[in-house]
């Protein structure tokens, strides 16, 4: 069965953009797989806690006694998820040039050596090449010559890093801006969103 996991980041949930365009980008994804299953984790709903030391400990080989620690198997769990998924939904907001702690806290918990990379001759080899993903990203302000967005190329990159590098990014800019701005971004990034889903369909 085709399988979406969707994940959302923002802290708001009432006027969040991020949001809104991922409950778009989820209808027109399931019209097009009318047999899916969508599993949602929504980490301001349910916050992944920071990882702690007998965690670590444990990714690592340390012996695991007969009760090991929660960040394992809290960490088993997420990993399923995403192993389970054939496509990667996730909602984001830009907040302070990068992404929201709640999201780097999801990602610290599936980047996990010996489970979704191997290091393979000294290089790290990435497994979940069969993964795509769509990214959703609403930010206050525009798109500048100045490199002030770290999220896109960071999420990019550790998305990559375990194998997932068919990877679309799209955008909502301006939604701290006026109306005519806002409506205009939006409506922007709603096209992309089906240019892309019709492309699919
Ligand atoms: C703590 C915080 C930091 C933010 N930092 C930025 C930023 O660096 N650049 C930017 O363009 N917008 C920034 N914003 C604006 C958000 O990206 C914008 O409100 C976005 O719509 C939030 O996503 P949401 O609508 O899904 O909640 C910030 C907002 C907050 C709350």
């Amino acid at each position: 069965m085709t399988t979406l996991l969707r994940i959302d980041a923002s802290a708001r949930f009432e006027g969040s953009s991020s949001r809104r365009l991922a409950d778009h980008f989820q209808a027109r994804w399931t019209a097009a797989h009318p047999r899916a299953r969508v599993i949602v984790r929504d980490l301001a709903r349910r916050p992944v806690p920071h990882l702690d030391a007998p965690t670590i400990a444990a990714f690592y080989g340390a012996p695991v006694g007969a009760e090991p620690p929660a960040g394992v198997a809290l960490s088993d769990a997420l990993i399923a998820e995403l192993r389970a998924a054939d496509h990667l939904l996730v909602s984001s907001p830009l907040y302070n040039q990068s992404l929201p702690s709640a999201l780097k806290a999801w990602i610290d918990h599936v980047v996990r050596d010996g489970q979704t990379f191997v290091t393979r001759d000294r290089r790290p080899v990435g497994l979940l090449g069969a993964t795509s993903a769509s990214i959703v990203i609403a930010r206050g302000g525009v798109t500048s010559a100045r490199v002030d967005d770290f999220e896109t190329p960071y999420l990019r990159a550790i998305l990559g890093f375990i194998g997932i590098t068919r990877v679309e990014v799209i955008t909502v800019e301006a939604t701290a801006h006026d109306e005519a701005a806002r409506s205009q971004g939006f409506a922007a990034a709603i096209a992309q969103v089906d240019r892309l889903l019709g492309a699919q369909a």
